[in-house]
């Protein structure tokens, strides 16, 4: 019986899979990668190596050089429950940096990171169960303080001597708990709990040494102690929105019982990261006699926006970033980025207008794969004759990439890294790395929201750090049938409206995209006096976690009103809206 319901529940979606198990996205489509799909052009076009990646990879590792700049740590060991992720999330909201590592990671390597606390996941399996995935056990031994969440709490029992069994009354969902030892864990907590449980099994006996610190209804040992080695267990989820105090009982174990200090700020992190690149960057140059010379695409999201101010941050006019203009943006972002990294933050930036070129390829083409393929393709054209010329200038000493930390995680599926995809694509996956350049991969400790957190800190402006997923292909794919130059204007005009709207409604950050759709039909209408048959626009707006599943969202009708009479009235052409209220799965968030 699964200990966490998490992975067992029904129409719950596996990462990278569709509901049918197969690889979601089959093809050239990238999962809502922001810059990945834009950045992995380049890569491919550079024929760029792949990352050295090394255990030893930590945040203020390389800056300023003592292993005292390296930020206290978290160690978050994951045993499949699909909130392992969420679990160092909220870790590092605490300010704490927070990493992930696979259930078996030995006491060795976990020693070696120094980390200030443990925290033991839940997962889908009961402990009693046959390969049933268990920790090194040298983490019992109260060097360390630990915490199991659910399953881990169970490990924390059986393994040290009490017994789990299947529960008589399954807990799923809320729960209230009674908190019968208020110390440590629970300080500053009423006594009466609501917390998210989720779990088949139950702990029945205690082991020598823990006492219990608080019950449920159906579960006599909801929370335990053993003060001596420092190893607390809660069988609730405390990570989880559904638990209230949940982020203060983390709290109150990784800052007050580990003593954390919550020093992983977006402030501290681009002070080390912008010193770590410095240093990198001139510890080549010496090496090779080169000039250090970096570039970067950038797409217009998020990821790239910050990844090249903190690389420009640490080596000036050294980074030359380079802009693709397909024409398939979206209003006013072309000119968002020039007045950003030009005028703003005076960046060396390249802005090729590729705009005639890209129109031209995607003549007479409707399918939507191909439309995607030209794309790619004529990408990697434009790179490869703009890095030509930065090449024949000075030469590249380094590539800049977005990556993420979900990206790096050993347990992350590989389908969510575009690079990968995109270069078995076009295969060039086996060709020989040019080794030439390195790459920088500034983020590649951060989850999404931190980027966007130190984006604001960097002073980026809120249209770029708060910018809702934008597909790589652009409008091309929003456009259904041919891509002319006025189909695009007229998306490009009833986005905007869109867009204006759902801002001003205060719900744009609420959604995960929200766009218009062009689609090809046209219907009857009067204006004035007259007939009119014109286009009809689609209004599509979604709530997701991940893009891997979605909702409709369920937009107030005036917010809807509005939108649908702006259109109407402003964008020459178009006389019907209507509302995709269609949900992933079945339908996709894109229409092509
Ligand atoms: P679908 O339409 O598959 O989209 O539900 C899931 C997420 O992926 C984005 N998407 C793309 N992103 N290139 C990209 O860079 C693509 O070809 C592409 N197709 C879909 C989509 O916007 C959504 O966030």
């Amino acid at each position: 019986m699964a200990a966490d319901n998490g992975k067992a529940s029904p129409g719950a979606a596996q990462r990278g899979k569709t509901v049918h198990g197969e690889p979601a996205n089959a093809g050239h489509r990238v999962l809502a990668p922001d810059d990945a799909e834009v950045e992995a052009y380049l890569e491919t076009a550079l024929k760029a190596p792949a990352p050295q990646r090394s255990a030893d990879d930590h945040p203020g590792k390389a800056g300023s050089g003592t292993s005292t700049d390296q930020p206290d740590s978290v160690i978050v060991l994951d045993f499949g429950s699909q909130f392992a992720q969420l679990i160092a999330r909220r870790v590092r909201e605490l300010n704490v940096y927070s990493e992930l590592l696979p259930h078996d990671t030995p006491w060795s390597e976990i020693e070696r990171r120094k980390p200030k606390a443990i925290i033991l996941s839940g997962g889908p399996m009961s402990v009693y169960d046959e390969g049933a995935p268990r920790p090194d056990p040298g983490i019992w031994a109260g060097a360390i303080p630990v915490l199991g969440i659910c399953y881990g709490a169970q490990l924390m029992a059986r393994e040290l001597g009490g017994d789990v069994l299947p529960a008589n009354r399954r807990e799923y969902g809320p729960a209230l708990v009674s908190i019968t030892d208020s110390d440590g864990l629970f300080t500053g907590l009423d006594r009466d709990q609501p917390v998210w449980m989720s779990h088949g099994d139950s702990i029945t006996r205690l082991p020598d040494g823990f006492r219990a610190t608080a019950k449920s209804e159906s579960n006599e040992f909801a929370g335990l102690v053993d003060p001596v080695r420092r190893l607390y267990g809660i069988q609730f989820h405390p990570e989880v929105v559904h638990t209230p105090r949940g982020r203060d009982i983390l709290r109150n174990f990784v800052v007050g019982m580990a003593g954390a200090k919550p020093e992983w700020t977006p402030a501290n992190f681009i002070e080390t990261t912008v010193a770590e690149i410095r240093a990198r960057v001139d510890a080549r140059t010496r090496e090779t006699g080169g000039d250090g010379n970096v570039i970067c695409a950038l797409s217009g999201g998020v990821d790239s926006a910050v990844a090249a101010t903190l690389v420009h941050r640490a080596v000036g006019d050294r980074l030359t970033c380079i802009y693709v203009d397909h024409g398939l943006m979206r209003k006013k972002e072309s000119e968002l980025l020039r007045e950003t990294f030009e005028r703003s933050l005076g960046m060396r930036l390249v802005m090729v207008d590729a705009r005639e070129r890209f129109l031209r390829r995607l003549e007479g083409v409707d399918d939507p794969e191909q439309k995607r393929k030209i794309i790619g393709d004529e990408f990697i054209r434009v790179f490869e004759e703009e890095a030509e010329k930065i090449s024949a200038n000075g030469g590249i000493d380094f590539l800049t990439q977005g990556t993420l930390y979900p990206d790096v995680i050993e347990s992350a599926t590989s389908e969510t890294k575009a690079a990968q995809k995109i270069k078995t694509h076009h295969n060039v996956g086996g060709l020989p790395a040019d080794l030439r350049f390195r790459l920088i991969e500034p983020l590649r400790y951060l989850f999404k929201d931190e980027v966007r957190a130190v984006g604001a800190e960097l002073g980026l402006p809120e249209a770029m750090v708060l910018r809702q997923p934008f597909p790589g292909p652009g409008l091309a794919i929003r456009i259904i049938g041919e891509v002319t130059a006025e189909r695009l204007e007229t998306l490009r005009e009833a986005d905007w409206i869109v867009i204006d709207e759902i801002k001003a409604a205060g719900l744009y950050r609420s959604l995960w995209q929200s766009f218009a759709i062009l689609t090809p039909v046209r219907s009857v209408g009067v204006m004035g006096d007259g007939r009119t048959y014109a286009n009809v626009v689609a209004i599509r707006a979604v709530t997701s976690e991940d893009g891997m599943t979605a909702d409709w969202a369920k937009l107030p009708y005036e917010v809807l009103g509005r939108i649908s009479s702006r259109i109407v009235n402003e964008v020459p052409g178009v006389n019907r809206v209507v509302y995709d209220i269609s949900s992933k799965p079945p339908a996709t968030i894109e229409w092509e």
